[in-house]
């Protein structure tokens, strides 16, 4: 567990990295790569399973709206205000990937929902950074990682590398913000938290795999237990923290079964 003080530093680092590593999508990145498509998709399914980071960037960007004014601290206030920004970028920049591929597509509408109901979480505000930065956020550097290693596109593996530094910062500020609030937290409210995430991230899974994940199960070795398998991942982290504890996560598990 963490103190106070650590983490107050700990943000304050954060806060000092983000502000030394701006950068420019239009001039960081080489726009001149070239793009390779996946033969194991086709040109469409790409086109849309790229166009879903561009819409889950600008969803965390108003998350962040959303979240700062319930901040009780200026540290957390401030590193909130420097993720909008890179957020921001990242919507830009996938946008404009999606833009060379032929357009950007519509947002699937269950990632929209979980997205959407992640960010108007009526509880503290450590619900909506359990949500979104330890497990979408988490969840995504998890698959862009995976999906980077399998996908050809020399394009965007690079503009990736530049995203998942910021992507990284962010984690790290829920991990940090999150070690600060949890023990303080009635444990029937950590469960709680516990099971609504696991729900979220069943849910925003379950139509991502049957229309991406699985045909790149097939081809990638992805694993087509991608989703069980990226929760157990997920559910390991989040005991980290100190969520939940091993012998809950048990219980829990053996009351559903
Ligand atoms: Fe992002
Ligand atoms: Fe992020």
């Amino acid at each position: 567990m963490l103190d106070d003080t650590s983490t107050d530093a700990a943000i304050a680092r954060l806060i000092e990295k983000a502000e030394g590593d701006d950068w420019t999508p239009a001039t960081d990145i080489d726009w001149n790569l070239q793009i390779k498509y996946p033969f194991w998709f086709r040109k469409r399914t790409y086109r849309s399973l790229v166009s879903q980071f561009h819409h889950g960037e600008k969803a965390v960007m108003q998350m962040c709206d959303h979240l700062a004014p319930l901040l009780d601290d200026d540290e957390a206030r401030r590193f909130v205000a420097l993720q909008r920004r890179d957020e921001a970028k990242h919507a830009d920049v996938y946008g404009a990937y999606a833009e060379r591929l032929g357009g950007i597509q519509p947002m699937e509408p269950a990632l929209d929902a979980v997205l959407r109901e992640s960010r108007d979480w009526p509880g503290s505000a450590a619900g909506i950074i359990l949500a979104f930065h330890m497990v979408f956020e988490g969840g995504a550097v998890g698959l862009i990682e995976k999906l980077v290693r399998r996908f050809p596109c020399p394009l965007f593996a690079a503009l990736n590398a530049r995203i998942l530094i910021d992507e990284a910062r962010h984690v790290a500020f829920g991990r940090h913000y999150l070690g600060r609030q949890l023990p303080l937290m009635p444990a029937g409210e950590r469960i709680a938290l516990y099971r609504w995430v696991q729900g979220l991230w069943y849910r925003a899974g379950a139509e991502t795999r049957a229309r991406y994940t699985w045909p790149v199960a097939m081809v990638t070795r992805l694993g087509s237990d991608w989703l069980e398998a990226g929760w157990q991942r997920q559910s390991g982290i989040l005991i980290g923290i100190g969520l939940i504890s091993e012998a809950e996560r048990e219980s829990l598990g053996a009351a559903r079964r």
